[in-house]
């Protein structure tokens, strides 16, 4: 948005000062204040300007997938893009958008670790005029986010919940219920994902409202009584910490020989943590032959290859590809001086404002929907499926 931008003269200067003074050559972004029209309202071209992409980590591969498709759709569009990756470290990704502000990028797309961490950051882009995208994740505590870009992550929290209750044989893959449904009870028992990140919460309540009715008349059961989203939350996510709860779970309430049915996951790499534990413990190895149902999300392709071995159920497809194209037309608005079109103007308060929001919808993935979902929409080959890599 460069008439925001312009607005900003006197951050701007102090930030060229600071970048001279740290002795920052600024190189690659050739778009400080010297390429500045005087009179401000006009638009640079693509090719003068340099978007800084923050993505949380590489060790999850739909972020990596991410990066790329933003990053590539991004120069195909004209642009220089700063693309960095934070290892799941705060320190390390504040540091990075931080440097991005200093060099003055004309926009932030990011996808931030902790939602609550980046408020000094996003001042000073708000100061510099910088327009923020927040990616995926919604950035809480800042008026300077000036636009969301996600999937429904209520949605995503009812397809999770949804594809478990398929998996229990209580509704089917339409979502219809079953009629010749099996009577349970059955036992499950739920994680949700990181406590800061503020998709986690959607998720969960989208899948806790769905369960809800089950569990109140008594078709489900969570024995260990653990269904506080503190009490189950995974802080970052973590594969490790996932099989790890999963374990005591399993020693502190079904070493009584009592059978586990089902898992409500929102996140393959946690998948794969809960059915190593799973397996670990005797279950399995595959569904065929005992291994509770677990959903997950994001069709990781290590998940999607067990999913089409009869391992772990279900994962919930984000198109990353869609999500960057959504991004990329998002900053090409502000950087033409308007707004983007959005889809949602209710759902993402956080907590300063309700950001204007561009939903993307998802899709449930099961074994036998795996080639039309996935294959035949060129997200993987057929190759990569079964190989899992
Ligand atoms: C969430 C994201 C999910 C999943 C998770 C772990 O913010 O919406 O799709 O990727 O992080 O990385």
């Amino acid at each position: 948005m460069r008439t925001r931008k312009f607005a900003a003269v006197a951050a701007g200067l102090t930030m060229a000062f600071a970048l001279a003074a740290c002795g920052g050559e600024g190189a690659g972004s050739g778009n400080d204040s010297t390429d500045a029209p005087a009179g401000g309202g006009e638009t640079a071209a693509a090719g003068d300007q340099t978007i800084g992409v923050a993505m949380p980590t590489q060790t999850s591969e739909r972020w990596i997938a991410d990066g790329d498709a933003v990053k590539s759709q991004l120069e195909e569009a004209g642009y220089t893009v700063d693309l960095q990756f934070a290892n799941d470290d705060i320190p390390t990704q504040t540091q990075q958008i931080d440097q991005m502000i200093l060099q003055d990028v004309d926009l932030l797309i990011i996808a931030s670790i902790d939602g609550t961490a980046l408020t000094s950051q996003l001042d000073a882009a708000g100061a510099a005029g910088i327009p923020v995208i927040a990616y995926d994740r919604l950035i809480n505590g800042s008026e300077n986010v000036d636009f969301y870009v996600t999937f429904d992550n209520y949605n995503v929290g009812v397809q999770q919940a949804t594809s478990l209750l398929v998996g229990l044989g209580l509704l089917n893959e339409d979502g219809s219920e079953n009629p010749d449904a099996p009577a349970g009870p059955f036992n499950i028992e739920v994680f949700a994902g990181s406590p800061d990140d503020n998709n986690a919460g959607f998720f969960f309540n989208g899948a806790m409202d769905t369960l809800k009715p089950y569990l109140d008349d008594g078709t489900l059961v969570v024995p260990s009584g653990q269904t506080e989203f503190d009490t189950v939350a995974t802080l970052r996510w973590s594969q490790e910490a996932a099989q790890k709860r999963m374990e005591d779970l399993l020693t502190s309430t079904y070493s009584g020989g009592e059978e586990l049915h089902g898992v409500l996951s929102p996140f393959d790499g946690i998948s794969r943590g809960i059915i190593t534990a799973l397996q670990g413990a005797g279950y399995g190895p595959t569904l065929e032959e005992g291994l509770p149902v677990v959903s997950g999300q994001d069709a990781e392709i290590a998940s999607v290859a067990l999913i089409d071995q009869g391992v772990q159920f279900s994962t919930i497809f984000k198109d990353t590809r869609k999500l960057a194209t959504e991004s990329v037309r998002a900053a090409e608005a502000f950087l033409q001086g308007e707004e983007p079109e959005a889809n949602d103007t209710e759902t993402y308060d956080n907590g300063v404002k309700v950001v204007p929001s561009y939903l993307l919808e998802s899709d449930i993935v099961y074994a036998d929907n795996i080639t039309e979902l996935l294959v035949d929409s060129g997200y993987y080959t057929a190759e990569q499926v079964e190989q899992g890599s």
